[in-house]
């Protein structure tokens, strides 16, 4: 009798052990033999801690289950399927996962993580297994035929990228995992660590193969110790196991990598400022060029990819470029981990092929929002995304679709606000993160973002409204134009959407009536 308690950080935050601990406690009573895998999350948060059994109809979940439930699941036989409050029925057809096409979380919730078996049963290593037999510059020519694009924000291509290293000079190169998920509502990047990271560990493996590094690192935050722990394990056991280390796969390539841990900046998800806090030093932001493709880690070429990205790649050494590529729109190819989060019913992972309309994201898979007010605002792609009015909820989920609305997809999050939401409040948020996160080389970021505060403050003051809210737009456009990197080049945009998608809450009107 197998039961699956999931051991991803967000199902331990809603009591994930506790269950787990009162499941095996109720079995051992009542004599019953069962196996308890603790096993990644499917990512339907809304259903967080979610239990599952494997019956002879297949995967039956239960949830959101509270310690206080698991007595009266054995009274219902949930072992073997029994009818309980808590029964979702089958998880594939639950219709929030049902609906999606999912290529890389296709494992994810689903196996033991630190499992090799269980990984390589359901489809583990078939990726790599092809790679060790193919030539570098084949796997760099599939990589740029998928049309794969950096899931980190910035979506360019990823087999050009390597395709840059592969052909830069250097006798030592890198693959550098960019794991710093900071951006707000986000959390595909963790789910994969925690619930799939030998795929992470496959995608940086074939990564050496084709540009000819031989050493890899995945930074990540403090913020994240579930992902690291299991990281570290499961880098051991894929060396025992190995595909990684000296020798892959008996091909006499040699790949081997490491977990670094950053104390948690912003800025530091910047691939410049990374590489800069990998070596030791403050997380500072270079200038570019040189790209890290030239100069890298310690000076010598490197790939630098975000964790989404390099965990997709097994999935098309396996499937081919052309699978992969079919999906999605325009030059938006593939599948996207869409991360729904906020004031949302159904918060959770979302992964499907490009093409998503913000109606169908928010308002049918999320559901509308949890407090049962109208949507008002979604923010798209992190704190440094823009502000989306309802108006717009047409835009589909395509890299160039929000670009053409001054906005960014980012690493695909999305935060929904309901119609409580202050949205100078929000601009003003905007700024003080840019002020508290920039790393502080350029005067455009470092001094605009403080004064961005102070404007909006005086905003709120109805400090002659009218004149502040053009300086403020004037100082975005210097931030925009004049900053080094994206935080201060992109923190216009929240900004920026906020005063033009809703002018009310920053009309002079709002504070004369509030001064009455
Ligand atoms: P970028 O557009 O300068 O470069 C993208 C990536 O491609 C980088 O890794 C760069 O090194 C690499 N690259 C560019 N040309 C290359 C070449 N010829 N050969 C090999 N590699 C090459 O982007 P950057 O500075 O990394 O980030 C800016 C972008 O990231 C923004 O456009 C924004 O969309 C996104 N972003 C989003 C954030 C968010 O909040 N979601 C946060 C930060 C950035
Ligand atoms: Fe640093 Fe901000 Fe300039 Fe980026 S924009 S380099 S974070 S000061």
């Amino acid at each position: 009798l197998k039961v699956y308690v999931p051991r991803d950080a967000g199902a331990l935050a809603l009591g994930a052990d506790k269950v787990a601990a009162e499941i095996a406690r109720e079995a051992e009573a009542r004599g019953l033999d069962i196996r308890l895998i603790r096993n990644g999350s499917r990512g339907l948060f809304f259903l967080e801690p979610m239990v599952e059994v494997v019956t002879e109809d297949g995967r039956l979940a239960y949830g959101p289950v509270a310690p206080e439930d698991v007595a009266s699941l054995f009274d219902a036989g949930f072992l073997t399927g029994g009818d309980h409050p808590l029964a979702q029925g089958e998880t594939e057809k639950i219709p929030f996962l049902a609906r999606q096409t999912r290529l890389t979380f296709a494992r994810c919730g689903i196996i033991d993580p630190l499992d090799p078996a269980d990984y390589e049963a359901h489809g583990g290593l078939k990726g790599l297994r092809h790679a060790v037999m193919m030539a570098p510059e084949e796997i760099v020519e599939t990589m740029i035929a998928s049309g794969l694009r950096g899931r980190g924000g910035a979506g360019f291509p990823t087999g050009i990228k390597w395709k840059t290293v592969a052909e830069a000079k250097g006798e030592q190169k890198y693959i550098v995992c960019n794991a710093d998920e900071g951006d707000s509502g986000t959390y595909s990047d963790r789910m994969i660590m925690e619930g799939d990271p030998f795929m992470l560990i496959e995608g940086m493996v074939i990564a050496g193969l084709a540009t000819g590094a031989t050493r890899g690192y995945v930074y990540t935050r403090s913020e994240y110790p579930h992902a690291i722990a299991t990281m570290r394990d499961a880098i051991a056991i894929a060396r025992r196991h190995g595909f990684l280390g000296p020798d892959i796969l008996g091909s006499g390539h040699a790949f081997d990598m490491e977990i670094r841990m950053g104390a948690g900046a912003y800025v530091c998800g910047e691939e410049t400022s990374l590489l800069n806090s990998l070596e030791g030093k403050r997380g500072v932001v270079r200038a570019k060029p040189p790209l890290p493709a030239h100069e890298g880690f310690l000076g010598r070429p490197t790939v630098v990819n975000n964790v989404i990205s390099l965990a997709t790649v097994p999935a098309i050494l396996d499937h081919g470029p052309e699978f992969f590529r079919d999906f999605g729109v325009g030059h938006s190819h593939g599948t996207i981990p869409i991360q729904i989060a906020g004031n949302v019913k159904n918060g959770g992972l979302f992964e499907i092929a490009f093409g998503l309309t913000l109606h169908e994201l928010v308002d049918e898979i999320g559901g509308g929002t949890r407090s049962g007010r109208p949507v008002k605002a979604v923010q798209v792609g992190g704190p440094l995304g823009a502000y989306f009015p309802r108006a717009l909820f047409d835009t589909i989920f395509d890299y160039e679709a929000y670009t053409a609305k001054s906005g960014l997809i980012g690493h695909a999050g999305i935060v929904v606000f309901d119609d409580t939401v202050d949205m100078l409040k929000q601009a003003r948020f905007a700024m003080e993160f840019c002020a508290i996160e920039s790393c502080g080389k350029c005067t455009p970021c470092r001094i605009g973002s403080v004064r961005g505060v102070e404007v909006a403050d005086k905003i709120a003051a109805g400090e002659d409204p009218e004149a502040q809210i053009a300086l403020m737009t004037d100082l975005c456009q210097t931030m925009r134009f004049g900053s080094l990197c994206a935080l201060g080049g992109f923190t216009p945009f929240p900004v920026l959407s906020a005063i033009e998608h809703f002018p009310d809450d920053f009309h002079p009107a709002r504070f004369a009536e509030a001064a009455e």
